[in-house]
């Protein structure tokens, strides 16, 4: 029988993997995400989940993020959002290294978790150890009425839907919409973040869905790439400013679904020793999109030429030069930097997701992988 596509239906319906369906599915996603949180004139997020906390939210001067995997790469870029736009200290840790260190933390420090399940165990520890040190709480999470939401003072949602494939894709994108919203949510309360500058952003988030769905008009390119290079063993993924953290993202999706040793690193980083990796069998990923970091990258891959690295660019749409130096583009609109990491993400995703499929692996249910690690 034809199974509803309805995105909030756990059917696959015409998709051959949950992984690629939930991949499709990320414009609704995300609009499901944004409805009802930014006002008409763009000159509010409304976070009715926050209202109670409004003065305690004003009052803190430093954000402790802890997440594990894919979400602690979410609060990596949102150390950035929350750093330039609402002028918050910053620290993100990974939630079991929290858990068993001796965080500085006081009842000025919001800690910060992200989680799709909700039920990640060392995130639900370092909660609990936070909250005993006197800081409250904010979880985004995907997953109502979780053991998360449930233990965390302030809880906001993405509404991604039940994410059924392994390796997180929507629900990634969701969380760096919320911490979107939340960094001009906590810009404009603590008047870090002028009103004007506010409005843009809101606006520029408004049009992600419609953004994203741009980009599936590079599938049958994406799938080429992939054919091409799904014999390698290893690869590289590089980034700087927030396309570090989506360079991360991108080896992990690699790494999970197709057993591929893929590595993220910082661009910049690639001359203190990795470099050394580079040749002819190591292709490099490197995220290429608009930004005050543009020409810098630029540089970054002509290292990486030079040492004959077969080079895939993710590059914004205007950026015509980069076909000079890569082997390879994958487009995305042009945006700012912060919206270039949520849209850069979703090549990376279908990029893993073909090479998995060209390498015949279980996409959806990668060996020894679990959808939520539910023990330590
Ligand atoms: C991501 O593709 C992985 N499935 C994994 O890294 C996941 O992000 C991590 O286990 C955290 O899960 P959570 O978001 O449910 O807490």
């Amino acid at each position: 029988q034809t199974l509803s596509l309805d995105p909030t239906s756990i059917e696959k319906g015409e998709y051959p993997h949950y992984m690629l369906k939930e991949i499709y599915e990320q414009p609704h996603a995300v609009q499901d995400t944004l409805d009802g949180r930014i006002s008409p004139q763009n000159d509010e997020v409304i976070f009715k989940e926050l209202e109670k906390y409004r003065e305690y939210l004003s009052g803190v001067n430093k954000v402790f993020i802890v997440a594990c995997g894919t979400s602690w790469h979410a609060g990596l870029v949102a150390e950035y959002l929350l750093e330039r736009y609402a002028r918050l200290s910053v620290e993100v840790d990974y939630a079991a290294e929290f858990r068993y260190r001796y965080p500085v933390l006081d009842n000025k420090t919001l800690v910060l978790t992200i989680s799709q399940s909700g039920e990640t165990a060392d995130t639900i520890a370092a909660i609990g150890e936070a909250q005993s040190l006197g800081a409250k709480v904010l979880s985004i999470v995907n997953v109502p009425s979780s053991t998360i939401a449930r233990n965390s003072n302030m809880v906001i949602y993405t509404y991604a839907g039940r994410e059924i494939g392994v390796a997180s894709t929507k629900a990634f994108t969701t969380q760096l919409v919320v911490l979107s919203l939340l960094t001009v949510y906590l810009g404009l309360l603590r008047r870090n973040l002028p009103a004007d500058q506010a409005a843009v952003m809101l606006q520029d988030l408004k049009r992600v869905p419609n953004e994203i769905s741009k980009i599936f008009t590079e599938v049958d390119n994406i799938k080429r790439i992939a054919r091409a290079f799904h014999k390698h063993s290893n690869a590289l993924y590089l980034g700087r400013g927030v396309g570090f953290p989506i360079a991360l993202e991108g080896a992990l999706k690699l790494k999970e679904i197709s057993y591929i040793h893929a590595e993220g690193y910082s661009a910049a980083e690639m001359k203190h020793g990795p470099i050394a990796l580079i040749d002819e069998n190591m292709p490099t990923v490197v995220l290429a999109f608009k930004g005050r970091r543009y020409e810098k990258i630029l540089g970054n891959i002509m290292e990486v030429k030079a040492r004959k690295g077969k080079l895939i660019a993710v590059a914004s749409a205007s950026n015509d030069d980069i076909t000079r130096v890569a082997d390879e583009v994958i487009r995305i609109p042009d945006a700012t930097e912060s919206i270039s990491a949520i849209l850069a993400v979703v090549p990376l995703q279908i990029l893993a997701y073909y090479i998995a499929v060209e390498k015949g692996c279980s996409v959806d249910q990668p060996r020894n992988l679990a959808k939520s690690v539910t023990v330590e």
